[in-house]
């Protein structure tokens, strides 16, 4: 691990850079976690002024301007404008390095320009001792996965190569480690003894925004699937790591993802919202999915039969993400109300204000025994916690890789996604505002139905 001595943004006038990294680094600003140089690289012709000004209205946009802060984000700002396929860029920036020997690279380019741009790097003397951080989706499947590593690793080793999934660097999902292996409670019931099915939602009520040339290259499988939900899986489903270091969490996380079978199409269910085609950017035929949920099966002693029911979507109807763990009923029902209860649950959401809650049943006040439905209820108060960019970059700038996903782990992701890519499943079209296509009612027919993330944390208003 090593301190990064300057940090280069490729794409720094894109919408990445916008949203979530200028403020990312105003934030590290702030904490006094950044120190180096920031050289901003794109192909837009601006002056440092525009760049500057496109950061003050980030920050603003983000709620987060604060006049001193922005005034040494702009003292450490330099500018490089450029074609990137032009070595007069990369030379540009070589000057703007300097002495710097281990500068970070961050890739907030379209996965498509990976390859080209680093390539570039190297030929111009810019990786020296350097380290590399790219977007997801880190190739477009499994067999591109390994030839971008393989084109990667000959310019930066695998150990200076950092893979971004931000949802790694989500406080609530962090949680789920901590909440699971510090505590002796939940370890003796999490498999599938206690366990009937896990359920995860990641609803958004907003469209594509105007990332339409991106998105209609993507699709949610590769969007969301194949790296946000899985490692999401990986948290809930893996196994204890010996410690909490870095080599030891990964390679928990990369068993349990081996361990989850290919999808088969069978298990998936693709939708597109109406009006998705005429959004700017956007093929006017486009086969490419806006929505999906799968069904995974996790191949372990642990989760045998357990299924995992993933779905995600864009203009839904609530914008929420949770995780819902449904027990086992009791062996045997004492109480003949027990019966015809839901089940008793772990609820976990991750987004907007995270909760954690245990669903259990007890007695309603009265002469008969008949109970009720109630949460015990843990809220968490991250007004003061970092982003999960700023925690990212912090960790990137520092060298510490436990946040972010291995190679072994990418691969692994691809593997499960694989055979449904693009149009191995039909796409059915849905109405925006709702819950996706009712193909994907089918995926969970046998548990009952999707629940709805309860973005009310009343109980009784978690009817899906
Ligand atoms: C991004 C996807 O990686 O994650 C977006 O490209 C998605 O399409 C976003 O909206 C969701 O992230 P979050 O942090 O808002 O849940």
């Amino acid at each position: 691990m090593s301190d990064a001595d300057a940090l280069v943004l490729f794409g720094a006038t894109g919408d990445l850079a916008f949203k979530k990294i200028f403020p990312a680094l105003a934030g590290l600003i702030r904490r006094r976690r950044l120190d180096v140089p920031i050289i901003g690289v794109a192909r837009s012709e601006w002056t440092l002024d525009q760049v500057r000004a496109r950061v003050r209205e980030s920050l603003e946009r983000a709620g987060a301007f604060d006049a001193g802060v922005y005034r040494e984000v702009c003292a450490r700002l330099s500018y490089v404008s450029g074609e990137y396929a032009d070595p007069a860029t990369f030379h540009g920036l070589r000057e703007r390095l300097g002495a710097a020997q281990r500068p970070l690279h961050y890739m907030a380019v379209p996965p498509t320009l990976f390859e080209e741009v680093v390539k570039a790097l190297d030929r111009s003397g810019c990786v020296r001792h350097g380290r590399l951080v790219v977007e997801k989706p880190f190739g477009h499947d499994l067999e591109s996965a390994r030839a971008l590593y393989r084109a990667l690793a000959s310019i930066f080793p695998e150990e200076e190569i950092y893979r971004i999934d931000h949802f790694l660097g989500k406080e609530p999902v962090q949680n789920i480690v901590y909440f699971r292996f510090a505590n002796a409670l939940l370890e003796p019931v999490w498999n599938c003894h206690h366990i009937e099915s896990v359920q995860i939602t990641k609803a958004e009520s907003f469209g594509i925004e105007g990332r339409g040339r991106f998105y209609d290259a993507t699709g949610s499988i590769r969007d969301m699937l194949q790296n946000h939900l899985l490692q999401v899986v990986a948290c809930l489903a893996m196994d204890p790591p010996p410690s909490g270091d870095a080599d030891a969490v990964r390679a928990e996380r990369v068993r349990l993802l081996r361990s989850i079978a290919p999808l088969e199409p069978e298990d998936v269910v693709r939708g597109q919202y109406r009006g998705y085609r005429g959004e700017p950017g956007v093929a006017p035929s486009s086969q490419v999915e806006t929505f999906c949920a799968a069904r995974l099966r996790i191949h372990s002693w642990r989760w045998a039969g357990v299924p995992f029911c993933i779905r995600t979507g864009k203009r839904l109807a609530v914008t929420a993400t949770e995780v819902l763990v449904q027990l086992r009923r009791p062996p045997h029902a004492v109480f003949s109300d027990v019966r015809r209860a839901d089940p008793d649950y772990v609820r976990i959401r991750l987004d907007p204000a995270p909760e954690l809650a245990v669903g259990l049943r007890v007695k309603a006040p009265g002469e008969q025994m008949i109970g009720q439905p109630t949460e015990l209820l843990v809220t968490s108060d991250l007004s003061e916690a970092l982003a999960p960019y700023e925690r990212l970059l912090g960790d990137a700038l520092v060298g510490d890789p436990t946040l972010f996903a291995s190679q072994s782990e990418v691969e692994a992701q691809w593997a499960v996604v694989d055979p449904v890519l693009d149009e191995a499943t039909p796409l059915a079209p849905y109405e925006p505002g709702t819950w996706g296509p009712a193909e994907a009612d089918r995926l969970v027919a046998a548990l009952g139905r999707w629940r709805a993330p309860s973005v009310a944390s009343a109980p009784a208003r978690r009817a899906a």
